[in-house]
């Protein structure tokens, strides 16, 4: 394993933000991590990136990046329902959608073109049009930097939220997740309650679902109004959508005919951010090299060469702007670094 000093991230991160790390290592095998643990010479501080689909950098990114690059997908185990199939966490998360589909394996396909590696995805709880990875997840493996050695986590042990894990919060910095074990379906049960995926596959001449349609509906989705990275900078949804009491609910309605909401437990209820980040004029803003996505306010773009400063100047302005006009406060998703 190569240890490097002073490496620019700015190919490594989907936002291009141009930081370098102080030290540099790629991860391809589960052993090096106990060299890693083992070497004193090494910065106590880590920090473990996949695609780096969802960190905003900062600053320059102090200790030991590592880069996730584990590599495998094992099916361990099956009965007449279900399939478990054991997954490198370097894995590309769309990737390991794609290989599901071809085996038959349902339980995933809402979740196609999501960036990231399948080591992320337990991370933030990755979800989409109805679907939490949380679902299909038996559990999820991880190497402990202090104890020394691979704990095993089991679906219920995650602490699992929306967008949120044990692994963002208690346990943050302090495992590798080298892998994780997801529990399919061999007999699809099709998830098409989200409006836009009846619509698209409608529009596609789909008569009866599959696991290939209703994945090719949601990449179209995705697709029509989220930027590419590979094009423009983005980390997908920048903000969460919030939690509000029904009550304020029922008072923005009254300025507000058409805000949108989705029920969201107890006297609770779960508004877009994007919606709200639009209603305050944001949409397609631009100031120098970073942007609010024109398509879907969620999304905070860098044309080029913005740097992690100057995204989160904006997010903050963002965050302002939403507070003062509806009193909600708006949380990041994206992980600062
Ligand atoms: N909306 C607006 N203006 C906008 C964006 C959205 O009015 O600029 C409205 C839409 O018209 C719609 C509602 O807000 O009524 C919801 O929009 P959308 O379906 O695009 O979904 P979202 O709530 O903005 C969430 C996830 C996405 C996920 C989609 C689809 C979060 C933070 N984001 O977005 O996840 O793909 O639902 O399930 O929960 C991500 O996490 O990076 C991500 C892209």
């Amino acid at each position: 394993m190569q240890i490097q000093q002073n490496v620019s991230l700015k190919p490594y991160n989907t936002f291009g933000i141009d930081m370098s790390a102080a030290y540099f290592a790629e991860i391809t095998e589960e052993n090096q991590l106990a060299a890693i643990s083992n070497d004193a010479s090494l910065p106590a501080e880590k920090h473990i990136m996949g695609s780096g689909s969802n960190i905003l950098l900062t600053g320059k990114v102090h200790g030991l990046t590592l880069r996730n690059k584990l590599k495998g997908i094992i099916k361990e185990k099956e009965d007449i329902d279900h399939v478990w199939v054991k997954v490198a966490s370097g894995e590309i998360w769309h990737d390991f959608v794609i290989y599901a589909i071809a085996n038959k394996w349902a339980g995933i396909e809402n979740l196609a073109l999501i960036p990231g590696t399948v080591g992320a995805a337990p991370m933030q709880n990755i979800g989409a049009y109805g679907v939490e990875v949380k679902d299909v997840i038996d559990s999820v493996t991880a190497w402990h930097w202090e104890a020394k050695t691979f704990f095993p986590y089991h679906n219920n042990e995650c602490a699992f939220g929306y967008r949120d894990s044990i692994f963002k919060n208690q346990l943050k910095d302090k495992v590798f997740i080298t892998s994780v074990t997801f529990k399919l379906n061999k007999t699809p049960k099709f998830n098409t309650s989200y409006g836009a995926i009846e619509e698209e596959l409608k529009k596609m001449g789909v008569k009866e679902p599959s696991l290939h349609s209703i994945a090719d509906a949601v990449i179209a989705i995705r697709s029509s109004k989220l930027p590419d990275p590979r094009v423009i900078g983005n980390a997908g949804s920048f903000f969460k959508n919030p939690t509000i009491p029904v009550k304020q609910y029922d008072a923005l309605k009254l300025s507000y005919p058409n805000i949108p909401s989705y029920p969201a437990g107890h006297n609770m209820i779960k508004v877009p951010a994007g919606w709200l980040i639009e209603q305050c004029g944001w949409k397609g803003f631009r100031a120098g090299d970073a942007g609010v996505h024109e398509k879907q306010a969620l999304v905070l773009v860098n044309y080029g060469q913005a740097d992690g400063g100057a995204i989160w100047e904006l997010s903050n302005n963002i965050l302002k702007t939403v507070k003062e006009k509806f009193n909600i406060e708006l949380e990041r998703e994206v992980q600062m670094w």
